[in-house]
């Protein structure tokens, strides 16, 4: 049965007080709230990781992850973060291509594939981000992107290797402006992007991947998105930085 996870995606967001204030309600009321079925993680900024990983609760039902990673091992980058680093503070999963990212930092194919390889030399997840911009969509080209992006970034895997990937739709139109996809949208990307996977790794690897929708997902359509057969959770941003929000979602199954 495929694994489901509400992952919150802080963004730059929440200084060092608020971050400990909101960990701490996520903990608190995931504890007692959200069924043990689901996986709740917290992708804070990196400097927070030692006060939140020291508040998670015993038995990994809260992971914590990063919004990202260096693709090299160490040395001199400055400003960079290395994948050992992140697991000397026990962060699980890392999100890897994720719209800003790609848009803002140029982040291509080429690099999310090596990050990548990177995070899976470790035991830590990869969360890999996709979708398509608004004009993409309305072009006709939101497949052929999607298919690229999952292609070139992470498709040369190893079978063996995809156990430890998760996936995330994220249209990004939907990202940050209140435009949620309909569950009709999403469960059609979904499913196109199980195909992709069936295709290229088979019907094992295919059903037991996790797939993700991210975009202004909230409370209010959580419990709609999350009924999709293909949808197995959400990437949540702006709704993460709220604990009941984030936990009301999380509580929608
Ligand atoms: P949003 O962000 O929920 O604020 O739309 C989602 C994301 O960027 O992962």
């Amino acid at each position: 049965m495929r694994k489901k996870i509400v992952a919150g995606n802080w963004k730059m967001n929440l200084d060092r007080a608020a971050a400990i204030s909101l960990a701490k309600e996520v903990c608190e009321l995931g504890t007692a709230k959200v069924s043990p079925d689901v996986l709740l993680i917290m992708c804070t900024p990196y400097v927070h990781f030692e006060t939140i990983g020291n508040l998670l609760p015993a038995g990994k039902r809260i992971a914590l992850g990063s919004q990202d990673c260096s693709q090299h091992a160490s040395g001199a980058y400055t400003g960079e973060i290395s994948t050992e680093m992140l697991t000397s503070y026990n962060v699980d999963y890392v999100i890897l291509g994720h719209s800003e990212r790609r848009e803002y930092y140029k982040e291509s194919d080429a690099l999310l594939a090596s990050k990548v390889n990177q995070v899976l030399q470790t035991e830590m997840k990869v969360i890999f981000c996709c979708g398509e911009t608004l004009e993409e969509r309305e072009s006709g080209k939101l497949e052929e992107v999607v298919r690229r992006q999952l292609t070139d970034g992470l498709f040369h895997l190893l079978p063996e290797q995809m156990n430890d990937v998760v996936l995330a739709y994220e249209p990004v139109w939907a990202i940050g402006t209140g435009k949620t996809a309909s569950s009709a949208q999403a469960q059609e990307m979904h499913a196109f992007i199980r195909q992709l996977l069936r295709e290229k790794y088979g019907e094992t690897i295919a059903d037991n991947m996790s797939i993700l929708y991210g975009g202004s997902c909230k409370p209010s359509n959580a419990q709609e998105l999350f009924a999709c057969a293909d949808v197995d959770g959400g990437l949540i941003g702006g709704a993460s930085l709220k604990a009941s929000d984030f936990i009301a979602i999380a509580t929608s199954y």
